[in-house]
């Protein structure tokens, strides 16, 4: 037997990452962690309510459908956010959280004898599709980004041979790592390239909600719910990363195919825990509260690195700041030589970043999210403003 490999950058990644930070822990240095995007500002009081209120004395397995109410609060999210009537019932399913959505939905729809297992995704990206096609014996298929096309995945651009070849399609914006946005005319575009040759186009809205710019950017459903679906996260936009809730929405025949799936996975979201992604999708305000926070950490920390000569390009939305490393840079790094062989990244950025975390600034290398990360490095906006000030009077003394 083979074990499907991991992928294996981003393994590589997190080790590296908690041993630099346990290293720093024991040297007593403070660490500004704008690696890993898990936001500290707290739930809502409402939400956290809404759960306890629900708990109730007998504990029974929750059910793949979810509770009607919560379908109908998603679905009444999106018809105020994008102005799109979604079919409680037929149309939305809730999910927990929506990695393990993103995770499964292959295993759910591509078939051991289906021809087309290309399974298309940007580099760089989250990791999650890349595991989905491995495990699910699909083929990966990492489609590069650059900054001079605005972080933009462009179907069209694969020519007709991968198309063909194409079961599932991501694209995700806000883009997870750069932040990078688009309009409504890139989703047009993409749909009909998707619908040309009949691949399912994913969305992954997980930071739909979350944008720095002063329009909110476009969904995919606004463009069609017939093949395509859209994956939503309460993680980033409510301060829930730790309930484990989001939805899957669009096309009812592919829903349809995944209420019969998806009860072979364990993922029926607790009837608690529905409760309280209820009373999130059902209000805005706290979003429009956690987006001015997002908003005021990036103008800080993009207005330093500016200032300092970094080059920030995407970082339009999502909880993200995007910055090319500095080339100047040819550092000396403090792995071993055995840990050599296996770093993701290059030596003059291996340079940048151990210098960065000598001084207790942890950041995620760019390639950690696939090969097209290469040269940059991601901000997340984790640590708070003040932190984001100590973090800054920290940077201004190291020398690069
Ligand atoms: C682009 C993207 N998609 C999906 C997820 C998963 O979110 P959830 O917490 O809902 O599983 C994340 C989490 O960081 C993400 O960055």
């Amino acid at each position: 037997m083979t074990p499907v490999a991991a992928p294996a950058s981003t393994t590589y990644f997190s080790v590296v990452l908690d041993q630099a930070k346990e290293d720093l822990a024991r040297r007593g240095v403070p660490i500004f962690d704008f690696g890993i995007g898990d936001p500290i500002e707290p739930t809502p009081p409402f939400i956290r309510q809404a759960l306890i209120d629900a708990l109730s004395p007998v504990s029974q397995y929750p059910t793949i459908v979810g509770q009607r109410r919560l379908r109908q609060a998603v679905a009444g999210w999106a018809q105020r956010r994008l102005d799109v009537t979604l079919d409680p019932d037929t149309q939305v399913l809730p999910a927990a959280g929506s990695k393990e959505a993103i995770f499964h939905l292959p295993l759910a729809i591509v078939g051991a004898d289906e021809q087309r297992r290309r399974l298309v995704y940007p580099s760089p990206s989250y990791p999650v599709y890349e595991g989905s096609a491995r495990f699910s014996g699909c083929i990966p298929h990492p489609v590069p980004l650059s900054e001079e096309n605005g972080y933009r995945l462009e179907l069209d651009a694969l020519g007709p041979e991968v198309l063909s070849q194409t079961c599932i399609a991501w694209i995700n914006y806000p883009h997870n790592p750069t932040g990078a946005s688009i309009g409504l005319d890139y989703l047009q575009r993409q749909v009909e390239v998707a619908r040309a040759h009949k691949i399912l186009l994913c969305a992954d809205d997980c930071y739909l909600d979350l944008y720095f710019t002063e329009q909110p950017p476009p969904g995919l459903l606004q463009v069609t719910q017939t093949g395509v679906l859209s994956f939503g996260s309460l993680s980033k936009r409510s301060g829930m990363t730790g309930y484990r809730s989001g939805y899957i929405a669009g096309d009812a025949r592919v829903i349809a195919t995944l209420k019969r799936a998806r009860p072979n996975f364990g993922v029926g979201s607790q009837d608690f825990v529905q409760a309280a992604a209820t009373v999130a999708w059902s209000d805005d305000a706290h979003v429009a509260e956690r987006r001015a926070i997002f908003r005021a950490k990036r103008d800080r920390l993009a207005a330093f690195l500016t200032d300092r000569g970094y080059d920030v390009s995407g970082s339009q939305g999502a909880i993200y700041l995007w910055v090319k490393v500095p080339t100047a840079d040819r550092g000396q790094a403090p792995w071993s030589e055995a840990e050599r062989g296996q770093a993701p990244w290059s030596e003059a950025e291996r340079g940048f970043f151990a210098r960065l975390l000598e001084h207790g600034i942890v950041v995620s290398p760019g390639e950690s999210f696939g090969k097209g990360g290469e040269g940059y490095f991601r901000l997340a906006l984790v640590p708070s403003l003040e932190q984001i000030e100590q973090a800054i009077a920290t940077w201004e003394r190291i020398t690069l």
